[in-house]
C-alpha cells in the first residue's frame, strides 16, 4: 500500500479555477467545509477547518500529502494557541517574543479541543503558529479559530509566494482563494519542538540566533542524526522538475543560474539579491526557482550564499531542492 495519497479529481462541480475572494467570504467557506488558500507573511497555505475530517482529508488528497505528515494549526490569538495544546514555559517566551509572526511551536496537543486526528498524523503533539498577516489572522478568527494549513504546493515541490503560483496548481481543487499580495518574507515559519529540551525541527523565517536569545540556550538538533526532523522534513522537498547543482560559480552555457551579490554576465540569470542581501533572497527565492524551472532546462545552477541567519534556512530548501528524489 501506497501511504501517499493520489491528487484529487476536481470535483464535477468544481469551477475550472478557483474563486479569488475576500476575507468573509473565505471564512464562510472554511465554516462550510471548504478548502480556502490564503496569503500569509511566508508563503500561502492551503486551509481548512482544523475541527472537519472530511475538509482536512480534501487537503492531503489535493496535495498528495502523504497523512504521516501532519499540518500546522494556524491560531489568531494565544487563548486560541492556549485552547489547543499545553504551553510549556519555554513555547510561552518564545510565543511571547515572536507572535505574531512566522515561528510555529510544537507542544502537547490538549485531548478533546476540537481538533481532528488526521491534523497530527495521529500524533499527541500539535503545531502552533499565530501568522503576522491581518488578513491571515482575520480569516483564521472568523473562519472558526483553528485552521490547518500547510503550504499551497504540490507535496515534495516548490512552495508558492504569489497567488497566481496557487492559482495554477490548484485554481480545480479549492473553493476558493483570498486575495492577496506576494508573501512579504518568502520563506516558511521556523518550528521549534518544544517538548522537553527546545529543538530547532526546520530553520525558517525566525533565525536560530532569535531564539537562543530569548531562551538563553542553545536550541538542540534534532533526534536521529539529522534525517527526518518535522516529519514533512524529507530529504527531498521544495524540488523544482530541473536538477539543482549548488555552490556554482561558473554555470554551463544557457543554464538558468540563480545568483546572489554581484555576479559575472550570464544568460539567462534569475537574481536573488544583486546587493547580497539575505531577506531580499529568501523573499525570492521560490518566485525565481519557479521561474528559472518554467525555461525547461534540465538543471538549474544557483551560486554559494552565505549560511549565517537567514542563510540557515535558505539553504535547508536548497539542500532538499537539489536532494536525488524518491521517483
Ligand atoms: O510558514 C509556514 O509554516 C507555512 C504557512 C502556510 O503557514 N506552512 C507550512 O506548512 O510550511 P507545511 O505543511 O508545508 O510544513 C509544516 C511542517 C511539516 O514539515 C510537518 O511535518 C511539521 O510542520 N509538523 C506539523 N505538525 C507537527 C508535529 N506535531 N510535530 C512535528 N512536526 C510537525
Ligand atoms: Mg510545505
Amino acid at each position: 500500500m501506497s501511504l501517499a495519497t493520489t491528487p484529487s479529481k476536481p470535483a464535477a462541480e468544481s469551477p475550472a479555477t478557483a474563486r479569488v475572494c475576500g476575507v468573509a467570504a473565505g471564512a464562510e467557506l472554511l465554516l462550510a467545509g471548504g478548502v480556502v488558500a490564503f496569503a500569509t507573511e511566508t508563503v500561502y497555505g492551503l486551509g481548512a477547518d482544523a475541527g472537519n475530517p472530511a475538509a482536512v482529508a480534501r487537503v492531503f488528497a489535493a496535495k498528495g500529502r502523504p497523512r504521516f505528515n501532519p499540518l500546522i494549526v494556524h491560531v489568531a490569538d494565544l487563548p486560541s494557541a492556549d485552547r489547543l495544546g499545553v504551553l510549556p514555559a519555554a513555547a510561552r517566551r518564545l510565543a511571547e517574543a515572536f507572535w505574531p509572526g512566522p515561528l510555529t511551536l510544537v507542544v502537547p496537543r490538549r485531548a478533546g479541543a476540537g481538533v481532528c486526528d488526521l491534523v497530527s498524523a495521529g500524533l499527541d503533539t500539535i503545531a502552533l503558529r499565530l501568522p503576522d498577516h491581518a488578513g491571515a489572522r482575520a480569516l483564521v478568527a472568523r473562519g472558526g479559530g483553528a485552521v490547518a494549513a500547510p503550504s499551497a504546493n504540490r507535496s515534495g515541490a516548490v512552495s508558492p509566494t504569489r497567488m497566481e503560483h496557487v492559482l495554477a496548481e490548484f485554481g480545480r481543487e479549492i473553493d476558493a482563494l483570498v486575495d492577496g499580495a506576494p508573501s512579504r518574507i518568502g520563506i516558511e515559519s521556523t518550528i521549534v519542538g518544544c517538548i522537553g529540551q527546545p529543538v530547532l525541527l526546520r530553520p525558517g523565517a525566525v533565525t536560530r540566533a532569535a531564539i537562543e536569545a530569548v531562551l538563553g540556550e542553545p536550541l538542540r538538533a534534532p533526534a536521529g542524526g539529522g534525517g527526518i526532523t518535522a516529519p514533512g522534513q524529507l530529504a527531498s522537498h521544495y524540488a523544482p522538475r530541473a536538477t539543482l547543482r549548488l555552490d556554482i560559480v561558473q554555470p554551463l552555457p544557457g543554464e538558468p543560474w540563480l545568483t546572489f551579490g554581484p555576479a559575472p554576465p550570464h544568460a539567462p540569470a534569475f537574481p536573488l539579491s544583486a546587493g547580497g542581501d539575505l531577506t531580499e533572497a529568501a523573499a525570492r527565492l521560490y518566485a525565481q526557482l519557479r521561474a528559472a524551472d518554467a525555461l525547461g532546462a534540465p538543471s538549474i545552477a544557483v551560486m554559494p550564499l552565505p549560511g549565517h541567519g537567514l542563510g540557515e534556512a535558505i539553504a535547508d530548501r536548497l539542500q532538499r531542492a537539489a536532494a536525488p528524489r524518491p521517483r
